[in-house]
């Protein structure tokens, strides 16, 4: 299949230290800034219904703003209760002034 990589965002949207909520198609997806590099991940808690992009950044996790699970910012991995699902990360590159996701 061919890649599919779609801007996402404007590289400077997104801060050191922060992350945004984007639209890709119908996809919700996170992208954070953290140590100089972008990252990707699904942007809906897999536990129930709440946007991680207004949670809290930090030390590599994002924490959902909603029951407070934990994931794991480069791995989308769940790390603590009440989420037991792992969150789908996606591939990110900046072009430019862009930011590209690969869906
Ligand atoms: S919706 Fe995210 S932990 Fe419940």
């Amino acid at each position: 299949m061919a890649d599919n990589w779609t801007r996402v965002a404007a590289v400077a949207d997104v801060e050191e230290g922060k992350c945004i909520g984007v639209k890709a198609g119908k996809r919700d997806i996170a992208i954070y800034h953290m140590d100089g590099a972008f990252y990707a991940t699904d942007n809906i808690c897999s536990h129930e219904y709440a946007l991680l992009s207004e949670g809290w950044m930090e030390k590599g996790c994002i924490e959902c703003p909603l029951h407070a699970a934990q994931f794991d910012i480069k791995t989308g991995k769940a790390l603590s209760a009440p989420a037991d699902t792992d969150l789908r990360v996606y591939e990110i590159k900046a072009e430019g002034a862009d930011l590209l996701v690969k869906l």
